[in-house]
């Protein structure tokens, strides 16, 4: 993989903005910080060496003059590697005891370098805090070098320097991974699509499992492959059966009307065989009729579909006429829908009453004598489910996915009136109202389940 691709990926980027706002927090941060650790750690200090100038004061107080030299003598000469300062000036500046060389230029409590004559080689400081004070005509020092704030200061500096540099570094690294993964997906897509356009309809993006957008727009990227392979592998099977199934009235349309032009020739009465003609046409009539109505249906895009339709009364009217069809058929038809809910759906009205005609009709066509066809209409949450189950012959599992497509029949001798596109239209019009349709096995018999989104409560 490219590494300028995953470097401008977008959650590197992303990741990369992160990092370097942490950094401007965390100079902000450790500059808050080491100025406040400075500024306690100065006041500490600067107490201990006034206590200090204080004891010795006192001693002076006690002992006087002639004494004085002699402690700060044994003081300084105490004081280890030049860490601690001491020192007695004369009135003109002169050195009388201690170790420091050069009298300081101020007084008062101060920070600053010290002439200090044991100055240590490798400390990390040559900054004293001193209290420079007169102590009668003399001028006493006393201070301490600032090892411990520097210290201090150096230890705060690496670890936030440290902690800051792993952070930034274990981000980066996660989001170069994120963005490489991303990716893979987005490459994984280009791949699948790259090979559809070139009319392979099997291929698919590998879902794995995660929710991030490119997951998601991967599963609807593949539910789009899936209607599309769906949808050419229908139109190739189509193309094939309309023109088998057109063959055959066509054909006997044909011979019946070659038998007219006979009776007429011989001056009999043509009248029969010319009303088979017919009959013949207008069976091809109404497949052209359905199949036209369907792709009618499947091109018509997304228009949304606004009237309100009440599928109760819709069902109840078309129960009626077929109750009879079935009686007279020998089977029975009944009709339930739950009282006080409500079945309204926002549909297209004609659309609703072809796909419950069409049901109805199946289940009564493909039915024999004692067949019980019972319509049921409920709620199911924000949903409608309409189902129409008969005892009749039933759709073996394995063709219950065919028969949605058009002009596919299981019974090959084609006895049972049909044309195969009933059930092609069913799904069709149960799409374009953003339902959903199901075959089950009623056992025995079939079980149609239709469910749509309903108005209302
Ligand atoms: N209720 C049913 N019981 C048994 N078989 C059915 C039923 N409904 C449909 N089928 C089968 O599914 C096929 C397709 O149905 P459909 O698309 O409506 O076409 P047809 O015009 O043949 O009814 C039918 O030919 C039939 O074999
Ligand atoms: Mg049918």
């Amino acid at each position: 993989m490219d590494r300028g691709d995953i470097l401008s990926g977008a959650a590197f980027s992303a990741v990369l903005r992160s990092a370097v706002a942490f950094v401007v927090v965390l100079l902000l941060f450790g500059w808050v910080t080491i100025t406040s650790v400075n500024q306690s750690l100065i006041a500490e200090l600067g107490d201990d060496v006034h206590q200090r100038w204080d004891i010795v004061a006192a001693e002076h107080a006690i002992d006087g003059d002639a004494q004085i030299a002699a402690t700060i003598s044994t003081l300084s000469r105490v004081a280890s590697g030049g860490h601690h300062a001491a020192a007695l000036f004369g009135a003109e500046g002169a050195f009388i005891a201690g170790n420091i060389m050069t009298r300081p230029a101020s007084e008062g409590l101060q920070v600053g370098p010290l002439d200090h004559a044991a100055a240590a080689t490798g400390a990390v400081t040559q900054e004293y805090i001193y209290v420079a004070a007169r102590l009668g005509e003399n001028l006493l020092v006393v201070g301490e070098r600032l090892d411990l704030l520097y210290r201090t200061k150096i230890l705060l500096f690496r670890t936030l320097t440290l902690s800051g540099f792993l952070i930034v570094l274990t981000m980066l690294s996660v989001g170069y991974y994120l963005s490489s993964k991303s990716l893979r997906r987005l490459r994984d897509i280009e791949t699948a699509l790259s090979k559809t356009s070139e009319g392979d309809t099997a291929v698919r993006i590998s879902d794995r499992g995660g929710s991030t957008q490119i997951d998601r727009i991967a599963r609807q990227m593949n539910l789009h492959f899936d209607r599309l392979s769906r949808m050419i592998a229908t139109t190739r099977n189509t193309a094939a059966a309309a023109a088998h199934d057109l063959k055959s009235p066509l054909g006997r349309a044909y011979l019946s009307l070659g038998r007219a032009m006979e009776r007429v020739e011989q001056g009999e009465d043509p009248t029969e065989a010319m009303s088979d003609t017919q009959v013949e046409l207008e069976r091809m009539r109404v497949i052209f009729d359905s199949y036209l109505q369907l792709s009618r249906i499947e091109t018509s895009g997304d228009a949304p579909l606004i009237a309100r339709v009440d599928l109760r009364s819709l069902t109840a009217e078309l129960v009626e006429t077929f109750a009879l069809i079935a009686e007279d058929e020998g089977q029975s038809l009944s009709f339930a829908a739950e009282a006080g809910s409500d079945y309204g759906v926002t549909g297209d009205a004609q659309m609703l009453q072809q796909l419950v005609v069409n049901l109805l009709q199946n289940a009564v066509t493909h039915g024999s004598m004692g067949n019980r066809i019972a319509v049921r209409l409920e709620r199911d949450g924000p949903a409608l489910r309409f189902t129409v189950a008969d005892t009749g012959p039933g759709i073996p599992a394995a063709s219950m996915e065919r028969v949605f497509e058009p002009f596919f029949r299981l019974d090959p001798s084609r006895s049972k009136p049909g044309n195969g596109l009933g059930l092609a239209l069913v799904r069709a019009i149960v799409e374009k109202h953003q339902g959903r349709v199901a075959l089950r096995d009623n056992r025995p018999g079939l079980i149609v389940e239709v469910m749509l989104p309903a108005i209302g409560p």
